[in-house]
């Protein structure tokens, strides 16, 4: 008897493989992994997508369902487009759809990262590639989001990127990029400056723009434009007010931790941020909520919970766009004995919590959690771990068409529901898995070889 190698075999299983299948994608359901960011359409009805650290963007369809927008894009030369960092949409043309690609800022990717864009809600791509690397699996990836299409100019984007790399900004829709040289902040955190493989050492650079849709226009551009920077020494926000000829630190600002998510409420005209004693995804143990009155030019702390009580940082935020002080805030990360949401229908004043104890260690939980969607989640995953919300909540969004409608991620799966209000109503919504159609499971195949010799 001859012995094989490992080649041989491999070779003489997979010829008549491949000769006798023809080969489709995996599919688990109901999703596994992370889902860094989420965006909807700010005008139009039923638009939103969620972009993946190693799974690629996917499109949001009307019975819950989600599409693979990218598989077409990524190839075996190219798998570190796999990793999304940023997501932008054009609020003028809900057809367009941009992203920044790339895994990783070290060498451990061979490529480039590049911004692609399409026009038909990501069914053909076309792609820029960058001067540097873009870093989709990188520590910070749940911030932002760090790439953004001017509300009044649909040929104006821009795009924080990391490394030192500074801002970036194009005028002709995303084809060509050039670097702005009068935005000067850099975001020089690094987790882990002793780290050598340049991962937890390279700086987190820029983390969020945030146009500002009410301020009116210089140019034919919006003027007021809000950048984040991964900084906690100094200034983390900054503004500009003149379409980005000068930029300056926002007055006021807590000048401590770092801000994860920035997100504009127009009719408030405020800004709702969300900070942390880490850049995430997987860390936090301090943080902050602020509201930022933009008329008044004041910072409020709204920080949900205060002493014992505040062991996390926070995450996802979902501002409700029909129900003006009306938001949705997450704990980052709470390793125990679960996360915790906290919601306010007066723009932070008061607050109230998706669960409370009781008498310890019973607790009263406002909510009821199914995954018909997932169902490996509840028979196998989830019932080893003592966190049912999760953790990782990075992305929370209110739909802006559906005050009932919600989605949240967290480090397994995507969370949500359609009946968020009852949490003003009955104080009881229902929470369910609804990551159906994203794939992030690294599949191994195992061929049962039956070649005899
Ligand atoms: C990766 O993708 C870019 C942009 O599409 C392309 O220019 C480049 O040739 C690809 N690299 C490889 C190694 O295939
Ligand atoms: C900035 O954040 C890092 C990570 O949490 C922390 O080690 C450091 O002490 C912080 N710096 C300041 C000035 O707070
Ligand atoms: C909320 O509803 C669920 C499902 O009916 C129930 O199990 C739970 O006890 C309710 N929570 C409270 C605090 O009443």
């Amino acid at each position: 008897m001859k012995l094989l190698t490992v080649t041989e075999l491999l070779l003489a299983a997979a010829a008549p493989i491949q000769a006798a299948y023809t080969w489709q994608n995996v599919k688990i359901g109901g999703g596994g992994g992370f889902v860094a960011g989420f965006v909807f359409h700010p005008k139009t009805k039923g638009v939103a997508y969620g972009r993946t650290d190693i799974g690629g963007l996917y499109r949001l369809n009307s019975d819950d369902s989600w599409t693979a927008v990218t598989d077409s894009i990524v190839d075996d030369a190219n798998w570190s487009k796999w990793g999304v960092d940023a997501l932008a949409l054009d609020p003028q043309d809900a057809t367009k759809v941009y992203a920044a690609v790339g895994s990783y800022t070290n060498s451990w990717d061979p490529n480039n990262g590049a911004i692609i864009r399409s026009s038909d809600q990501g069914a053909t791509w076309s792609t820029t590639t960058l001067p540097f690397k873009v870093g989709g699996n990188m520590p910070g990836r749940g911030m932002g989001e760090r790439l953004a299409v001017d509300p009044a100019n649909s040929k104006i984007l821009y795009f924080g990127a990391r490394s030192g790399n500074g801002l970036w900004k194009s005028t002709d829709a995303g084809v060509t990029f050039t670097k702005v040289s009068s935005f000067t902040a850099k975001g020089s955190f690094a987790p882990d400056p002793s780290d050598t493989t340049g991962y937890n050492n390279d700086p987190q650079g820029l983390t969020f723009v945030t146009f500002d849709s009410t301020s009116g226009t210089t140019g034919g551009a919006t003027s007021r434009i809000f950048v984040g920077t991964a900084d906690n020494t100094t200034s983390s926000v900054w503004v500009t007010q003149d379409a980005g000829a000068t930029w300056s630190a926002v007055a006021g600002q807590p000048g401590t931790f770092f801000p994860h998510k920035c997100v504009l409420q127009p009719t408030e005209k405020a800004l709702y941020l969300t900070y942390s004693d880490g850049t995430g995804p997987y860390d936090g143990t301090l943080g902050a909520v602020y509201r930022y009155d933009i008329t008044a030019g004041t910072w409020k702390n709204i920080t949900p919970v205060s002493g014992g009580d505040l062991y996390f940082g926070f995450g996802g935020i979902g501002v409700d766009m029909l129900k003006p002080g009306t938001i949705v805030v997450a704990s980052l990360n709470s390793w125990w004995p679960d996360a915790q949401l906290f919601r306010s229908t007066d723009s932070g004043t008061t607050w109230s919590r998706l669960w409370e104890w009781t008498s310890y260690p019973s607790m009263n939980l406002y909510y009821s959690q199914s995954t018909p969607k997932a169902p490996w989640i509840k028979t196998g995953f989830l019932d080893v771990d003592t966190k049912d919300l999760g953790w990782m909540i990075e992305s929370l969004v209110i739909d802006p068409f559906d005050s009932d409608h919600w989605l949240y991620s967290t480090g397994l799966t995507v969370f949500g529901g359609h009946d968020l209000t009852k949490w003003d109503t009955t104080h009881n919504i229902t929470i369910q898995s609804l990551a159906d159609g994203i794939e992030e499971f690294a599949v191994q195949v195992r061929p049962r070889l039956r070649t005899r010799w």
